[in-house]
């Protein structure tokens, strides 16, 4: 995997950050969740009282993300992001920064910002980045592209018993009108939306185990890199 990128883009709460920590650890490079950087600046906007100035004032909002510091460090054998220099992890799944989310990544600007952060992330040791623009806009020349997709209705449980188990106050119908708004402004937004683009494989994991799609991908990786 030794400077290899693998892009994994595709639906809300497709699993794509499991899949991705777990390849990751098989060919021991870096793992990269891009949507908790989204979720880091919507918590530091939401913290801030900052959401007012989504629609009304989005250079006023820039300014004040201006000197924000977004950093990946080691923590043991994960990296864990930091918002000037606070572990920030645990508040990035709650339901108040997922409904905010994808309003925030609608914003040009903030996108800008982001894909400039990702594409300076050291990828001596190999990167597989999950996300929703990696192989059409961050790493369009990635050596390996993933399109997760799943029907709503097991992405929503595999999304309620996660937070249930984390304590969150939530029904399975909330968690529903959450992944279909959230894939609605993904797929819609002006700014780099979320496609299937052509080179990528489209990967459907409503039955698949995680041990399955691994598997699979392993397969894919060992015929394209080392064959
Ligand atoms: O992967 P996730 O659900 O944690 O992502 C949170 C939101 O961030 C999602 O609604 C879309 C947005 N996002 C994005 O626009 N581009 C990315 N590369 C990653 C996430």
């Amino acid at each position: 995997m030794l400077g290899r990128i693998i892009a994994i883009d595709g639906h809300a709460s497709t699993g794509k950050s499991s899949l991705a920590k777990s390849l990751s650890y098989e060919f021991n490079c870096i793992h990269i969740n891009s949507g908790s950087m989204y979720r880091a600046i919507a918590l530091h906007i939401i913290n801030n009282n900052l959401i007012k100035y989504i629609e009304s004032d989005t250079n006023y909002l820039m300014s004040k993300l201006d000197g924000i510091s977004l950093e990946f460090k080691e923590v043991g054998t994960k990296l864990k992001l930091f918002l000037n220099g606070k572990d920030i992890e645990k508040d990035l799944n709650s339901l108040v920064v997922s409904n905010e989310v994808s309003n925030i990544a609608a914003i040009p600007e903030i996108r800008s910002k982001l894909v400039k952060l990702q594409r300076e992330i050291d990828r001596s040791k190999g990167i597989i980045m999950d996300g929703r623009d990696i192989g059409s806009v961050v790493f369009p020349d990635a050596d390996l592209k993933l399109f997760l997709t799943a029907s709503i209705e097991v992405r929503a449980e595999r999304r309620y018993d996660e937070l249930i188990k984390k304590g969150a106050n939530v029904t399975l119908s909330d968690v529903i009108n959450n992944i279909e708004d959230r894939d609605k402004k993904d797929s819609n937004r002006k700014t780099s939306p979320l496609i299937i683009d052509n080179d990528a494989i489209l990967i459907d994991n409503t039955n698949k185990t995680i041990s399955e799609q691994l598997q699979l991908i392993k397969e894919i990786v060992q015929s394209r890199f080392y064959n």
